[in-house]
């Protein structure tokens, strides 16, 4: 068993263990990369005030999040194909994240399907929703999410058209992956993930598979997406498709004040500051730089979360810090799935724990709730990038 200390060692054995093609469909970013790269580094222009003689002990990273109890405030972010990265991903992602009391994110294009999820898991979980032109499928998919008991719906609002990943047009990413001579002598290197896989019936687009009507190549996700994702999707259909789901609102993909403003009028419960892991425009500002500009115009209104870039325990305290309610991680927990399976999701949430509470600790703080931005030391390149106006 490696000894497991931090994110990046998982990453490292992920990397070994599962096939170049959800690899690189994990770690990449639109375009150049610049918004995935600075989703991360801009974290470090955000420095730790150290206080000391603050008594430490019980303290507590519980709070709520929507109204949900949660162990503390991270949530496993919707990542489509989950159950590439590891035969049963989905489940096995819901699962640890059962386990550690924190919310599980089934996204729209997973392998397990909805109900796949909810008969092996007892806690309700989130469910994602991408719109697309169908409007019986979408209807169909929200009334199977109400029906299995999701008491979120995660309305993703920043891909009606895909952004587009070199390395994916480039490896003909497809699930399952289709067999040419490349990519069979790279399968061939990872026979764990083979066998697991060949042991599991899902191997396809759980929530889409026999759900969607003329449905031509499901396979490809970038063909499925053009053909299917309504680009026509505007503020009079999210309110539309609020009053359809009739529960919470969480809604995703905010990087804007005055798309916070809208999320708002809707009356959505939260909504979640990010730039879907720098995947879609290229250039857009990190989640972590735009956070506390969305936090101060709507942060006494609406719940703000945010996602993007955290790798570890400090990333998580230092967005809590600026005034978000909650996080969520993408990447993070798809390395501890890809390395070893549920107990790798469980192993990533409790590096990213233990690394949360020591650095409240050492900031001076007990409880999570307390944490805010007099913890930070902010750098003057933090602000830097201003609108034109
Ligand atoms: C491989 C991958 C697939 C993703 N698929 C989805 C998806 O199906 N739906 C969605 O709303 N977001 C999706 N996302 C975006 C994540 O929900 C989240 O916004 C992002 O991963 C956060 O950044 P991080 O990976 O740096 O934590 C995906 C991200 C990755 C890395």
């Amino acid at each position: 068993m490696p000894h497991i200390t931090e994110i990046e060692d998982l990453k490292r054995i992920y990397k070994r263990r599962v096939p170049k093609m959800f690899y690189d469909y994990c770690e990449s970013g639109a375009w150049t990369e610049q918004t995935f790269r600075e989703n991360s580094s801009d974290f470090d222009l955000l420095r730790l005030r150290q206080r000391v003689a603050v008594d430490m002990e019980g303290r507590s990273t519980a709070t709520k999040m929507i109204g949900e109890d949660v162990s503390m405030p991270v949530a496993l972010a919707p990542v489509g194909m989950t159950g590439m990265q590891h035969a049963d991903g989905e489940i096995l992602a819901a699962k640890a994240a059962e386990k550690k009391g924190v919310p599980f994110t089934l996204s729209t294009m997973s392998i397990c399907s909805l109900e796949d999820v909810a008969r092996e898991t007892s806690k309700p979980f989130w469910f994602q929703l991408y719109v697309m032109r169908d409007q019986d499928f979408v209807a169909n998919m929200i009334a199977r999410a109400k029906d299995v008991g999701c008491s979120a719906l995660v309305l993703t609002l920043d891909l009606q058209i895909l952004g587009q990943r070199h390395k994916d047009i480039k490896n003909g990413l497809s699930a399952p992956p289709k067999l040419t001579p490349k990519s069979i002598a790279n399968l061939a290197t990872k026979w764990s993930w083979g066998l697991d896989m060949l042991k599991t019936p899902r191997r396809q687009f759980g929530n889409i598979v026999g759900h969607a009507k003329g449905v031509t190549d499901v396979a490809n996700l970038s063909a499925w997406t053009a053909e299917q994702f309504d680009p026509r999707l505007d503020w009079d259909k999210v309110a539309k498709l609020k009053e359809q789901w009739g529960g919470k609102l969480i809604l995703k993909g905010i990087l804007d004040v005055e798309d916070a403003k809208m999320a708002l009028k809707i009356g959505a419960d939260a909504i979640i500051v990010s730039n879907h892991g720098g995947r879609q425009l290229d250039g857009a500002l990190s989640s972590i730089r735009i956070l506390p500009e969305i936090i101060d115009a709507v942060g006494d209104q609406v719940e703000v979360h945010m996602d993007g870039g955290i790798r570890s325990g400090q990333d998580v305290l230092k967005a809590i810090a600026l005034g978000a309610k909650g996080t969520y991680i993408g990447r993070a927990f798809i390395y501890g799935l890809g390395a070893m399976g549920q107990k790798g999701v469980e192993t990533a949430l409790d590096v990213i724990h233990k690394e949360m509470d020591f650095t409240m600790a050492l900031c001076g703080h007990k409880n999570i709730e307390d944490v805010d931005r007099d913890i930070l030391l902010i750098d003057d390149d933090f602000y830097r990038w201003r609108r034109n106006t």
